[in-house]
């Protein structure tokens, strides 16, 4: 069976103290809350060690925002997931499309860096989403495809049976344009079909996919509704504690 999740991404928002405090005031809330879903906050590596000593990871998961696509060495300024996996961390975004954009992240560096991710004991969640100019001209199956084909689809059923989805189209990150029930919902199914042709009927029920794109309080019981969205990839309205329990208690 899988499981409904909500995520927070915090970026690169919030200090230490600021992030350790919302960090606490969502572990609180969900305490009294008993929520229907999992629920993870996935913040900026400096504060994973201070999260992690004012949270509970029984209710509230923790994860990172990226990972290298090395295991060590000279690479400064880099994270292995070697070093987050010793955080006590258990989750790690991969594949986010400011990653992509910014940082120049391809199919293959992703490839890396989800073998690397496994091999330490993370699961990531794993995001894909077209471009604005990519849904107008109609060729965003392509794209999505290609995204899951050249960076997950050489894992082993196990393997795959670890990662967590979250289809995010770029035009809907922090523009406040969610996209439609609807139209999550068709990418949703068009990618649970494509893992149901690559590892079979029971991995592709089993795989969780979250939509993410200004998900917010107000439309996440709707998006949550549809068959296949599994849960929310939340950035900006995880960075209180008010709004993100809001989405939590939409299940
Ligand atoms: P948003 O970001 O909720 O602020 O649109 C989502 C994400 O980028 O994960």
């Amino acid at each position: 069976m899988r499981k409904n999740i909500v995520a927070g991404n915090w970026k690169m928002n919030t200090t230490v103290p600021e992030g350790v405090k919302l960090a606490y005031d969502v572990n609180c809330a969900l305490k009294n809350a008993q929520p229907k879903c999992d629920v993870i906050i996935a913040v900026p590596f400096t504060h994973l060690v201070p999260v992690k000593m004012h949270i509970d990871t029984n209710i509230l998961g923790l994860g990172a925002e990226n990972c290298a696509d090395h295991t060590k060495g000279a690479f400064t300024g880099e994270v292995s997931a070697a070093m987050v996996a010793s955080t006590g961390a258990s989750y790690v975004i991969l594949g986010h499309s400011e990653r992509r954009q910014y940082y120049g992240e391809t199919a293959a560096t992703l490839k890396e860096k989800v073998g690397l991710a496994l091999e330490n004991g993370l699961k990531p969640i794993f995001c894909v989403g077209e471009v604005l100019a990519q849904r107008e001209d109609g060729s965003y199956f392509d794209v999505i495809k290609a995204q899951l084909t050249d960076s997950l689809f050489d894992l082993s059923a196990e393997d795959f049976g670890k990662i967590i989805l979250a289809y995010e189209p770029v035009w809907a990150i922090g523009t406040g344009k969610t996209a439609s029930a609807d139209q999550a919902e068709e990418i949703h199914a068009f990618i649970r079909k494509l893992v149901t042709e690559k590892y079979g009927k029971q991995v592709a029920e089993d795989t969780t996919i979250l939509y993410g794109g200004s998900c917010k309080p107000s439309n996440a019981k709707e998006l949550f509704a549809k068959p296949d969205v599994d849960g929310g990839l939340i950035g900006g309205a995880a960075l209180k504690a008010d709004d993100f329990m809001g989405i939590v208690n939409a299940f």
